[in-house]
């Protein structure tokens, strides 16, 4: 699957992909990404490699212009009710977005999460669409507010990524976001 914006083109990832994605993903600039660290380019080569077989939830962000990879936005079907069974309808997703620092701020990650929105709800049966954010995180609380999403709620000390200098867990303050189709 391909998304074509004004600007922007959301495709599937490519193992040629791997110098782009290492620029932004061998510091993850949130806490929430942490694990999404690559250690060196031949992890993010493998990387690559295994995230090319996705082509219809997870799409990396590219220039239309110069086809540099600026970021990556995805989400994965899931039932709405989290005690579902197994054949519940799984009309409900939640983004991941991300982009590298150097082309944050020009407007390029409300292009493609609106596109990305319009294409869940109007080709992958989306019903609901919500976002965790922490509450320091402002450029991502921002998009959510941009995209029309409501502001449902913030739970305290909700998760944690990370550990205090001591080896405690750091817990984060994360405010939900959501968008139903028929709004
Ligand atoms: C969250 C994140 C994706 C938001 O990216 P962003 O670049 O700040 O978001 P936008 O694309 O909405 O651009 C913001 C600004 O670009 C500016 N801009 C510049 N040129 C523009 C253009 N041609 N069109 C539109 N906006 C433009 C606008 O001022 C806009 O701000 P405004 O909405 O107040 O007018 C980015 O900060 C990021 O990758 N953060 C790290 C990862 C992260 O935190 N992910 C979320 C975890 S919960």
């Amino acid at each position: 699957m391909v998304i074509e914006t004004k600007r922007l083109i959301l495709r599937p990832f490519l193992e040629t992909d791997a110098g782009d994605v290492y620029e932004y993903l061998r510091e993850p600039a949130v806490n929430c990404f942490a694990d999404m660290k690559l250690h060196s380019p031949d992890e993010a080569k493998k990387e690559m490699k295994r995230r090319s077989g996705e082509g219809e939830f997870y799409f990396a962000i590219a220039l239309k212009d110069s086809g540099k990879v600026i970021g990556e936005i995805g989400a994965y079907p899931e039932a709405g009710e989290p005690h579902a069974d197994a054949d519940a309808v799984r009309d409900t997703f939640s983004p991941l977005w991300m982009l590298n620092e150097n082309y944050q701020g020009r407007g390029y990650a409300f292009e493609a999460a609106r596109a990305f929105f319009s294409y869940l709800f109007s080709q992958k049966g989306a019903r609901r669409i919500y976002a965790y954010t922490e509450d320091y995180n402002l450029s991502s609380r921002h998009l959510c507010e941009k995209l029309g999403m409501r502001r449902e709620g913030v739970f305290l000390e909700f998760v944690s990524f990370v550990n205090n200098p001591d080896g405690t867990p750091r817990y984060e303050n994360t405010v939900q976001y959501a968008i139903l189709k028929k709004e």
